[in-house]
């Protein structure tokens, strides 16, 4: 099966302090992979990191098997990864949520107005479950249906490698339920941080552990 992402060795130092060495992962095309660990342990570094948000201090990142060798070089993947962010207010970009699902589409360019921009936005909030929120402003709604509309903004470039910090951080049982059954149901390859072993047990057998 041919890799979506392989990370070599990986080492990464915050402040000056080794926070883990010699890390090597691989995603495969269209795997869901938990990468599980406790609080601190530096689970979010780590997906920056192989988001090319973060550089790493050594190490060798390969994306659909091309090498990254500095973050500029994430650059030409960009639309093709997503990344769904801990906390979804660092997530919109836009006051309204349609606005802001389709966003992404005319970042990258990949819309050539607003008007269909818009309505692929709301195609993507339908198959979500969620088009009765497209009028709302982002930061008035609830925890679940924040991630929820992150989630579809990330998902409306239709991104190949999708990273998720701690989806279900700040979730109730029901909204992190209808979470896995999305993400359970979505085609891309997955590294999904949690320390939520029952969530993860509803998307994936695949955990890697960061020792
Ligand atoms: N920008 C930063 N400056 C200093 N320390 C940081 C920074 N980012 C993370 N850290 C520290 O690095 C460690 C790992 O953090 P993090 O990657 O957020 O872990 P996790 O996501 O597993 O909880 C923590 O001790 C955290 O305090
Ligand atoms: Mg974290």
């Amino acid at each position: 099966m041919s890799c979506s992402l392989s990370a070599v060795k990986i080492c990464a130092k915050i402040a000056g302090r080794e926070l883990f060495r010699d890390f090597s992962l691989s995603l495969a095309h269209k795997q869901k992979l938990a990468l599980l660990a406790p609080n601190g342990r530096g689970k979010s570094t780590l997906l920056m990191i192989l988001a090319g948000l973060l550089p790493a201090s050594s190490g060798q990142i390969f994306i659909f098997d091309d090498e990254m060798k500095s973050l500029k070089d994430f650059e030409k993947h960009r639309s093709k990864i997503g990344f769904l962010f801990q906390d979804s207010n660092e997530q919109f970009v836009r006051a309204s949520v349609l606005d802001d699902v389709g966003f992404g589409l005319l970042s990258f360019e990949l819309c050539a107005s607003k008007d269909e921009a818009d309505k692929k936005a709301l195609k993507m909030l339908e198959s979500l479950g969620i088009s009765h929120l497209k009028d709302k402003i982002c930061f008035h709604l609830s925890g679940g249906e924040k991630k929820l509309v992150a989630l579809a903004g990330v998902l409306i470039t239709e991104p190949k490698i999708v990273f998720l910090d701690e989806p279900t951080a700040g979730l109730d049982e029901s909204s992190s339920a209808r979470l896995a059954e999305i993400l359970g149901s979505i085609d891309a390859s997955m590294l999904i941080a949690s320390h939520d072993k029952d969530f993860i047990s509803k998307i994936t057998s695949n955990i890697c552990e960061l020792e």
